[in-house]
């Protein structure tokens, strides 16, 4: 039986600067995450994910390090941060923290050092050049905001490489001393008691960057040591990896080709999270299917995290041009609402127009497929974006808690605009009133992670297309693991439907709805099983005693 506890998680991602704000100063901390934990256990949340916490001058949102082994001092200190640990394991839920190592700020001390001369102990942690890289204008990662990726400094007078903002320097993976201190870093987090990491920009942190060389090699193995080490730390720990890559790499992310999982248990699917969001611009589910049928086999324990919104933008960019048109048209048209030329910057609720409906039948969907899902803070009550603000802070606003003022985030000043609009803003939409009211989208929330939890078939076991005869918008797919076996129907289109289900009826013990978008009459012999528009039906088919 599996027991990896990942396989069965819900996964929860926030931010705590934005999360909850104990003290008045605008800034959420740790003690006021401290106190919504109740919430997220209510929620059904078994995981947090929290977004950088470390000391930072946070000109990326704190994915700019400035010491690894701290915690901001606006967020509160590492006592309040062991308390959070302690208090989380209580309610059953583990944390696990970003581990941002590809690259530092330029304000931390080993930079600043490195810099200072050619004798520094950590000259070697960069990645320099002496003259021009004539591949420094290749590779960004944010265009438009980044002009090459190699700059000069002038204390150093040579160049250095970044392959996210100027202000973070790269860290040199082929130095030894940059190995051992990343897994020092992973080793002092664990002792605390993290459940492990987010890692971030894997496919950057193993590449052994070569000047003039835009295609350098990635040392894969070094992944295999970190999860080695990381695992004789802590033995369920967990790693959880950023790596976008091209569909035939992603494997080696996994394992090493032998068989095992030996390197990342869990890499996020951006592949699935594109086709995701074409088929629900489409209201067609044939990318879910392509994607569930081109997908690589994992070696066992290997697992995905879906998702459908993170705090970066929505990435297209493995869509073709005209899919991704077709996505922007009906998710993103203007171009306000467009980042880097490849993504959204928004909220799922307001790129699905608010419709209750859709939201519902994204998520069931998003939910229901293979791995584990995770979820961005705010999007369980449908939380807005404020496209006022600078590229992805358009999405990375406030908690909206309650109707008072600052949407109850803060007594003080916030540190970015709580939504005010008059559909997405706090006073329409906020925990306080969806708590009470059992017909909310936090309602809903709440009880389909319930219903989730007695189908560990879904995230522990298979997930597959089941092909019958459907409509076109009608996606049939089942969860299959030793434990039994879920079959479920999504309507990605506003026509009705009815679907011929007879092939799998054999299989059907005792079947019934486990959740759906309405009431349906009784299946009967799965012959004509009617499916609403934007409908979604949860269909427990068998469950081992
Ligand atoms: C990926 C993170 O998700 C993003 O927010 C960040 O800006 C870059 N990595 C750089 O760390
Ligand atoms: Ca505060």
């Amino acid at each position: 039986m599996s027991d990896r506890w990942y396989q069965k998680a819900v996964v929860y991602c926030l931010d705590i600067d934005t999360y909850a704000d104990s003290n008045g100063d605008g800034i959420g901390d740790i003690r006021g995450l401290i106190g919504r934990l109740d919430y997220l256990a209510r929620l059904g949340v078994t995981c947090l994910w929290l977004n950088p916490i470390h000391p930072t001058p946070g000109r990326d949102d704190g994915y700019d390090v400035e010491d690894f082994y701290n915690v901001d001092p606006r967020l509160g200190t590492l006592g309040d941060f062991a308390e959070l640990l302690h208090q989380a394991g209580n309610l059953g839920i583990k944390v696990i923290i970003d581990l941002v190592v590809n690259h530092t700020s330029d304000q931390h001390p080993w930079f600043q050092s490195a810099r200072s001369s050619p004798d520094s102990p950590y000259r070697d942690w960069y990645v320099w050049a002496d003259s021009a890289p004539p591949d420094r204008h290749q590779g960004m990662v944010f265009p438009g905001e980044q002009g090459e990726t190699w700059s000069f400094d002038r204390t150093a007078k040579l160049w250095y490489y970044h392959r996210f903002y100027k202000f973070q320097p790269d860290l040199n993976i082929k130095n030894p001393e940059v190995r051992e201190e990343i897994k020092k870093i992973c080793a002092f987090w664990l002792q605390l008691g993290v459940a492990g990491f987010r890692m971030d920009a894997v496919p950057f942190i193993i590449e052994e960057t070569e000047p003039g060389n835009p295609n350098s090699p990635k040392d894969m193995d070094y992944l295999t040591d970190l999860r080695q080490f990381v695992q004789w730390r802590k033995g369920d720990a967990v790693l959880l990896a950023e790596a976008n890559v091209e569909p035939d790499q992603l494997v080696t992310f996994f394992g090493d080709g032998a068989g095992s999982n030996n390197r990342i248990h869990m890499l996020f699917d951006f592949m699935l999270n594109g086709q995701l969001v074409l088929a629900l611009a489409r209201q067609n589910p044939e990318p879910v299917i392509q994607a569930l049928r081109e997908t690589p086999k994992l070696p066992p324990g290997g697992q995905w995290a879906t998702f459908l919104r993170n705090h970066d933008e929505i990435d297209l960019s493995r869509l073709t041009a005209d899919q991704r048109d077709q996505v922007f048209a009906e998710f993103g048209p203007d171009e306000n609402m467009q980042l880097y030329g490849r993504g959204i910057r928004r909220r799922l609720a307001p790129m699905l127009g608010g419709d209750r409906r859709r939201l519902e039948l994204a998520y069931s969907l998003q939910f229901t497929l293979r791995g584990t899902p995770v979820l961005r803070y705010g999007e369980e009550i449908g939380m807005g974006d404020d496209l006022s603000l600078e590229g992805r802070d358009a999405i990375r606003t406030p908690m909206q808690w309650s109707d008072l003022p600052n949407g109850g985030f803060t007594s003080g000043d916030p540190i970015r605009p709580v939504v005010t609009d008059d559909q997405f803003g706090f006073h329409a939409v906020n925990v306080t009133r969806q708590r009470h009211d059992p017909t909310s989208l936090l309602s809903w929330f709440e009880r389909m992670i319930r219903t989730l939890r007695e189908a560990p078939e879904v995230g522990a076991g298979t997930c597959t297309h089941v092909d019958v005869p459907a409509p076109e918008g009608v996606l049939v797919h089942r969860a299959d693991d030793h434990t039994g076996t879920m079959l479920f129907l999504h309507n990605l289109c506003t026509k009705d439907a009815v679907v011929d289900l007879s092939s799998v009826y054999a299989e059907a013990e005792f079947p019934n709805d486990v959740l759906a978008d309405r009431e349906y009459p009784d299946l009967g012999k799965f012959a004509e099983v009617p499916i609403a528009g934007y409908g979604y039906r949860w269909i427990r088919l068998r469950r081992s005693s």
